[in-house]
């Protein structure tokens, strides 16, 4: 019986993801609902840089930034810095003197009350129509970045836009590969039913007004940007990330697996707290929140749980449960499903850690 509950355990684990993506793929990584693009449309754009501590980034970003084939005039910078004490401040000025033909306005807060607090302190000092986050370690990869949001958010029906993602250095080749990666194909097929609530804050689109209507950034949990995206969704606009719009993301050094699960604690409190809004959910948007939100705050732990019957059972000698743990061990081999164990791993482990620390 322990062995029983451990299968069906296993198998509702992999197969419901595996559904989700197969049904994703197939029907809809494609066919692109119901969006309709005006590339002649150009809104003025608030592009707010949060720092802290950028030093050896900021410059290398606002370079990024100023290369965007973008009507300059129709650009404003606005850096909102939390106190860093590296001189990233006053390589912003700097910089600003040297490209007197770009907006750019320095926000500085006098103490680090993190990434969403710095974000709503920002968003006084804005005038965009469109507001675009972008975090100062990373990239926009293609230079018709910016012009590509307003082509999208030109669709009233659209009210954020975010990027897929590639790891850095992976190069242009990487690109091709990397959205058809599992998350990225997640990301685009989702957007194309209707929205995605994952966002990326490599670079998270908004409109002003909508940004307004949901109160600006969410101070308690980590992932402002997915948040902030998801409550527009829930709005009936769609939050969409774009599969031509594509960011360069900063992998750390040092402490990987502890950023990976940091990560990991923002979705978790994200979802957590979207489940306990008990939102009113639009009807095309329901397939996707509901499985996503099950995929971070469920299905890890229904792993666990069949592993643990899984070793209880073999503890008592069947040998039906060691040849079983012998298999999921053995597919550790196979990078995906070593990659799918490890984002289950962190997901235990965020969801531990958000007892006792939110940060
Ligand atoms: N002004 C300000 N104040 N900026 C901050 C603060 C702060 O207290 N803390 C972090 N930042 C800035 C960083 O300088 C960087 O530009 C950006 O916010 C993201 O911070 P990282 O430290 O690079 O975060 P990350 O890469 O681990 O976090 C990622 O995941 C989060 C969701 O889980 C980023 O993509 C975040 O944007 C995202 O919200
Ligand atoms: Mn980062």
């Amino acid at each position: 019986p322990l062995i029983i509950a451990a299968i069906a355990l296993a198998f509702t684990h992999f197969s419901i993801p595996i559904t989700y993506y197969w049904y994703l793929r197939t029907r809809w990584l494609n066919s692109l609902w119901n969006i309709v693009v005006d590339p002649s449309h150009t809104p003025m754009i608030s592009v707010i840089v949060p720092t802290y501590n950028e030093a050896g980034f900021i410059e290398g970003k606002l370079d990024n930034i100023y290369d965007q084939e973008y009507p300059r005039d129709r650009i404003e910078v606005v850096v909102v810095d939390s106190a860093s004490t590296d001189g990233t401040p006053e390589r912003v000025l700097e910089w600003s003197n040297r490209h007197p033909d770009i907006a750019l306005k320095l926000v500085r807060e006098p103490v680090r009350r993190g990434k969403a607090h710095a974000l709503n302190e920002a968003l006084k000092h804005v005038s965009g129509e469109i507001v675009i986050i972008t975090d100062a370690d990373s990239r926009l990869l293609g230079r018709d970045s910016l012009k590509k949001v307003a082509a999208y958010l030109s669709d009233p029906s659209v009210g954020a836009v975010s990027c897929v993602k590639i790891p850095e250095a992976s190069g242009p080749e990487g690109i091709e590969a990397s959205y058809r990666g599992f998350y990225n194909v997640l990301r685009v097929a989702e957007s194309n039913l209707h929205s995605t609530p994952v966002f990326h804050g490599e670079l998270a689109a908004f409109r002003r007004n909508l940004l307004e209507e949901v109160g600006g950034f969410p101070t308690d949990i980590g992932s402002d940007d997915s948040h902030t995206a998801t409550l527009i969704a829930l709005k009936g606009y769609r939050a969409i990330i774009a599969r031509d719009l594509v960011c360069e993301e900063a992998i750390p050094r040092k402490g990987y697996h502890m950023w990976r699960v940091r990560r990991a604690q923002h979705l978790v409190q994200h979802f957590w707290k979207i489940l306990r809004a008990r939102h009113k959910v639009p009807k095309r948007f329901k397939t996707v929140l509901y499985t996503e939100t099950y995929l971070h705050l469920f299905n890890p732990w229904i792993l666990l749980a069949a592993a643990i019957l899984l070793a209880a059972s073999a503890a008592t000698g069947s040998l039906l449960a060691i040849l079983l743990l012998a298999l999921g061990l053995a597919l550790l081999l196979f990078k995906p499903y070593r990659a799918w164990i490890a984002t289950q791993l962190y997901l235990i482990a965020a969801a531990v850690r958000n007892l006792w620390t939110r940060e």
